[in-house]
């Protein structure tokens, strides 16, 4: 049985040549790497392995090898990924890297080693990393950056030694070359005291830019003079002394020239101190413009120092600080930017506050506890930006009265607070052009038109705020405004009625989430300038062309989350040419045939359409939440085809029923036909002719023609329908059986009835056919006096012609008649069969 053992050995072969030859679909499972991006990014990551991975092609520029188990780097380990611009080697559990190892990554510029306990570095370890911008050698048991073999590395930018055990700052005369730096981070380390010298190294060349980190060290002592003359954009030391330290440290600081200093402690250590009575007096040695204090719970006891030494700093940021008050301020402060986050205010400290008489911008944000706002601001000439957001205000006489002489605000934000009452008064801020009031309650606007007096605002935003918009006129005035956001808050009757009838320049309006179930005609009319409209997630149930025609310079709009079936033709022809993002997902899509064009239009116009995944149908229910994009059009196509073709059946049908209806006496006779073939052999010739003739002609066929023939000498046999057709048979078939096949000779009797009668039409028709099907059978043709001659060549057709048919004209007159006599026994005495009797009577 050949066939039975086939099939194990072939599936045997098959095996074999899976598990013999490395085919690239085994290739395919085993492979350890991820292809992150096609060619260049690869996360070979946790894998037990020497070396880099078979899978990752020369092209790679990113790798991911962390978690790896790597051990050491021997020369030229990376030969194979030349191009390679990130190397990620954390916790790959190395403790030797040789000399050599990176030599051929001239191209790398980050490389991170992150958590690994390297205990043999050779001393051209890092050769030949000519591009190296970032190294990262956080985690990595270093002990002293003298033994770090680094110094050649004059491109890099960042040098992160975190969470190491290096004890002393003493920068290697190296990093005067390294003048690239920009970050320079020691956090976490164990750096306990900083001496004069140590960064000597920064003093030299041309830097400007360098952050250093010092944070979370454990310095007791830094000399005086360590940093003086030491350019830093930012210094930051946060948990960086040891208990109550703090002060001689910040001593150490002067000379010291920063961009920003940074103090303060994390919330998660347990270093906290109370800060001693005037700790941060410490700093009017040092020059700096920024000056952040974060997360000090100690300063409370000192806070009426805490702006003692700002004299010449222009940025305060004060951060999660238990602060209550306002501190005193300094005669003649120079601050210009104060920012309060997370303080413990209760009311706005408004009257401390305008004694700080250069504030250009004033932040007090996320105070959970600050609830009044009594106070006011008093000449603050040069108040640019004000931000109370994110507290839990609630006030009422917003917003002239709580700016007395503060002409230059231009940017108030009192989102995120509890609820807020405006009396439609700004003379104080009429210059207002950003005006924030988000999900705070609002009382006032809606009902009457409030912003009357803000006519430069170009930003407005209350969305979320409860307002109903009853009042026409609640926009008015604003007529320089660019953006309106409202979402979130609802319209009376849940209708959109010329509310934004003078706001000719808005580029931006956002009325989404607003109940929205209906928008008047003449709605959009002014605005021909808007840019973006979001009407999303309303209940709009049409997108109808006159609302949306005004909307000639749009470029974003969305309509998502409506009731919309479908974006008719006369919609789809207003979207403006500037149009670029269009989002109607989820609305409620009717995907019948009926709106293939909009199906198909859909399909060409993706690159518009937002949140394709999210364009579902939703009617007919067997379509219901097929995705519009992928929604198959020759679904359509095949019905209109069925439907075509059905038409064109159900045509030929019908055509044909009409033709059977309309000749089915000649059908009739076909089938009779066929069968009389068969039966016309057996046949006698009964009859010498079979006369078909108008009925209104009986009289002379009786007279004329069978008395004379069937009483003359030789006497001829007639067949006539009236006398010798058997009743009981249909007529059709008694023409045929009994006239035709029992008969010689067919004579047809013409006259202008014959040509009128269309049973005449009809039997002469037969005749015709039955002479050519029979090929015997010979037509006379007697034509009566009187009959249209014109009328008779028609009928009759080229039938007179033929030769085995016999054309007589009949004429009253007797020598015609004898002629006509002559002719037409000459022709039926051709085949007669003559019996005796007949032939006796001759
Ligand atoms: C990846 O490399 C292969 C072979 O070098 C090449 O055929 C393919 O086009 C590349 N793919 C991309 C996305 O560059
Ligand atoms: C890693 O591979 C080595 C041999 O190459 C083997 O001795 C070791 O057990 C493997 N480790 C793990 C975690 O699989
Ligand atoms: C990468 O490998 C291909 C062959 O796999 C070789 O042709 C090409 O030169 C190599 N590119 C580099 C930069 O080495
Ligand atoms: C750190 O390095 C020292 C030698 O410099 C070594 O004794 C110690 O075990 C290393 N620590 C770790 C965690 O490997
Ligand atoms: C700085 O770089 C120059 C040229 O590369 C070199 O001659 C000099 O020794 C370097 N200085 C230090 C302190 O490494
Ligand atoms: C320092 O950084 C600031 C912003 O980070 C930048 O504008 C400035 O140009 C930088 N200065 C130098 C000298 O690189
Ligand atoms: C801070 O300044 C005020 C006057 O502005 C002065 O009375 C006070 O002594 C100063 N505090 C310290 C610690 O210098
Ligand atoms: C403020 O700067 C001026 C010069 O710009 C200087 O004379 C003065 O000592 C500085 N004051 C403080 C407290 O740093
Ligand atoms: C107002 O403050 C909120 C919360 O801090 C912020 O999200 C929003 O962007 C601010 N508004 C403006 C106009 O800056
Ligand atoms: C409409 O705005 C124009 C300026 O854009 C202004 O002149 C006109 O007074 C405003 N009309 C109303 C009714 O606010
Ligand atoms: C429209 O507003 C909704 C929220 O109401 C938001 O999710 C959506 O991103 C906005 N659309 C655009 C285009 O910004
Ligand atoms: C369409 O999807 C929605 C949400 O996923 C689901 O509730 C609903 O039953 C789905 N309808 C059909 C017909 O699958």
């Amino acid at each position: 049985m050949p066939r039975r053992g086939a099939l194990p050995v072939g599936t045997l072969l098959v095996l074999l040549q899976l598990a013999l030859v490395p085919s690239p679909l085994a290739g395919c499972l085993l492979d350890p790497c991820l292809e992150v991006t096609p060619n260049t990014t690869f996360r070979c990551t946790g894998l037990n392995i020497s070396g880099v991975p078979d899978g990752v092609p020369n092209t790679t520029l990113n790798l991911d090898l962390s978690f790896s188990n790597l051990k050491s780097l021997g020369s030229n380990y990376f030969a194979s990924v030349p191009e390679l611009e990130l190397l990620d080697l954390s916790r790959c559990h190395l403790h030797t890297i040789e000399d050599d190892s990176f030599m051929d990554l001239h191209r790398l510029s980050t490389l991170i080693l992150t958590a690994n306990s390297l205990q043999h570095l050779g001393k051209r370890a890092f050769y030949g990393l000519t591009s190296l911008k970032k190294l990262v050698l956080v985690e990595t048991n270093r002990t002293s950056l003298s033994e770090l073999p680094i110094g050649h590395l004059h491109t890099l930018q960042e040098l992160n030694l975190g969470h190491n055990s290096i004890t002393s700052l003493k920068l290697p005369g190296y990093f005067a070359n390294m003048t690239s730096l920009r970050l320079l981070s020691f956090i976490s380390n164990k750096i306990t005291s900083i001496s004069r010298g140590d960064l000597d190294a920064l003093r030299e060349g041309n830097r400007l830019n360098l952050t250093l980190v010092l944070s979370l060290n454990n310095i007791k002592s830094i000399e005086p003079g360590a940093f003086a003359g030491i350019p830093l954009a930012e210094l930051a030391l946060r948990s960086a002394f040891e208990n109550f330290m703090m002060q001689t440290c910040l001593r150490g600081l002067a000379g010291l020239q920063v961009s920003r200093l940074i103090l303060g402690e994390f919330h998660d250590k347990e270093t906290l101190q109370d800060f001693e009575r005037g700790i941060l007096s410490a700093l009017c040695q040092v020059q700096m413009d920024e000056f952040v204090l974060m997360c000090s719970s100690g300063v409370e006891d000192d806070t009426e120092n805490l702006f003692n030494c700002t004299g010449n700093i222009s940025t305060v940021r004060l951060v999660d600080l238990g602060l209550s008050e306002i501190p005193e301020v300094p005669v003649w402060p120079k601050v210009k930017q104060l920012e309060c986050k997370k303080c413990d205010f209760e009311a706005v400290p408004a009257e401390k506050l305008s004694l700080f008489k250069e504030l250009r911008v004033l932040r007090i944000t996320q105070n959970s506890g600050l609830t009044s706002f009594e106070q006011e601001f008093e000449g603050l000439s040069n108040l640019e930006v004000v931000d109370l957001s994110e507290n839990r205000l609630t006030f009422s006489k917003c917003c002239s009265p709580k700016f007395q002489n503060c002409p230059k605000l231009k940017h108030l934000n009192l989102s995120f607070n509890s609820e807020i009452r405006l009396t439609g008064d700004f003379t104080n801020v009429k210059n207002l052009l950003y005006l924030d009031l988000q999900h705070t309650t609002l009382v006032g606007p809606g009902s009457y038109p409030v912003f009357l007096s803000l006519q430069r605002l170009i930003y407005l935003d209350i969305s979320h705020t409860k307002t109903e918009v009853k009042s026409q006129c609640t926009f008015c005035g604003l007529n320089s405004l660019r953006v309106l956001k409202m979402a979130g808050n609802s319209f009376g009757d849940n209708k959109l009625a010329n509310n934004f009838k003078n706001l000719s320049h808005l580029h931006i309006l956002d009325i989404s989430s607003c109940k929205l179930e209906h928008v008047d005609q003449s709605t959009f009319d002014a605005l021909s300038e808007l840019k973006e409209l979001n009407i999303s997630n309303n209940k709009l149930l049409t997108f109808s062309p006159a609302v949306y025609q005004p909307l000639q310079a749009l470029r974003v709009l969305d309509f998502s989350r409506n009731q919309l079936t479908v974006l008719l033709g006369s919609a789809r022809e207003i979207l403006p040419d500037s149009l670029v993002l269009l989002d109607i997902s989820q609305n409620l899509f009717d995907c019948s045939c009926v709106y293939l064009d909009f199906l198909k239009w859909v399909r060409e116009n993706q690159e518009l359409l937002q949140n394709q995944e999210l364009m579902l149908c939703h009617t007919p229910s067997y379509v219901a939440n097929v995705s519009l994009p992928s929604f198959d059009l020759s679904s359509c196509h095949i019905s209109t085809t069925k439907v075509a073709s059905s038409v064109v059946v159900l045509f030929c049908v019908v055509v044909f029923l009409l033709l059977i209806y309309k000749y089915y006496f000649q059908l009739y006779y076909s089938l009779v036909l066929l069968s009389g073939c068969k039966h016309s052999a057996e046949r006698g010739d009964t009859y010498d002719a079979f006369v078909i003739h108008s009925s209104k002609d009986q009289e002379w066929v009786t007279k004329e023609l069978v008395e004379p023939l069937e009483g003359g000498a030789p006497p001829f046999q007639l067949c006539l329908y009236y006398r010798d057709f058997l009743p009981g048979v249909p007529i059709v078939t008694n023409i045929i059986q009994e006239g035709f096949l029992s008969s010689r000779n067919v004579i047809a009797v013409i006259s202008t009835d014959f040509l009128e009668s269309k049973w005449c039409s009809f039997e002469f028709d037969i005749a015709q056919s039955w002479q050519l099907v029979e090929g015997k059978t010979g037509i006379i043709m007697i034509v009566l006096e009187d009959v249209d001659k014109a009328l008779l060549r028609q009928r009759l057709g080229l039938s007179r012609y033929l030769r085995r048919n016999t054309y007589l004209e009949w004429k009253d007159k007797e020598i015609n008649k004898h002629i006509f006599w002559r002719q037409l026994t000459g022709v039926l005495l051709k085949g007669k069969n003559w019996n005796h009797e007949e032939v006796k009577l001759m």
